[in-house]
């Protein structure tokens, strides 16, 4: 149909073999929203930033994510039996870019609480938070997809989501 699609001209296509710029371009032309996946690693709250979270199943309520198996944030929750994924609002992007730098401590002045279930971490400024237990860890190439029973969640009515598009940081508009 016309206008679905830009202009319609394609730039650049590869069949079979795809080269990892394009790859990465590509997916980057699909947006993500922003999470802090938090964990306790001892006595030590961890986060990391994720785009890849997503809702699996309503009934079991699952959801996943998908951490690098490079990650060394991810080595240290791994070890955890829950997990906790805080939605960020489009007023965040400073909190996000804190973890993703980790500059300096950024859980100073976050608030965190220990979520109910697993005690994981729950942000509460952020717009939503969903408390898991990890159900599998699956190999996925050069990810793991690990899967999380929801157990306890919970969210604020203002504010709108964080959106990641092409590296960048952007807002949610919905269509008039
Ligand atoms: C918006 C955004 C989304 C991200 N999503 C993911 C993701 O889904 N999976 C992942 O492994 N890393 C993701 N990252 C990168 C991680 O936050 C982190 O930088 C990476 O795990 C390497 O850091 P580490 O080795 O200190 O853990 C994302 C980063 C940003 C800024």
């Amino acid at each position: 149909m016309a206008g679905d699609r830009g202009s319609g001209d394609v730039a650049e296509k590869a069949v079979g073999e795809i080269d990892g710029d394009l790859y990465r371009k590509v997916l980057g032309r699909y947006p993500t929203g922003v999470t802090l996946v938090t964990a306790m690693d001892g006595e030590d709250p961890v986060a990391m930033v994720i785009g890849s979270f997503v809702s699996v199943s309503m009934d079991p309520p699952l959801v996943g994510f998908l951490p690098g198996k490079e990650s060394y944030t991810w080595g240290r929750m791994s070890s955890s039996k829950g997990f906790c994924v805080n939605v960020l609002s489009d007023t965040q992007t400073d909190l996000s870019n804190a973890f993703f730098r980790k500059d300096s401590d950024p859980w100073e002045g976050s608030g965190w609480q220990p979520a109910e279930v697993t005690g994981s971490p729950a942000i509460p400024s952020c717009l939503a938070s969903i408390d898991c237990m990890v159900r599998e860890v699956v190999d996925a190439g050069d990810h793991w997809f690990v899967m999380g029973e929801v157990v306890a969640v919970s969210h604020v009515d203002e504010g709108s989501p964080l959106v990641f598009l092409g590296g960048k940081y952007g807002n949610y508009r919905a269509h008039d």
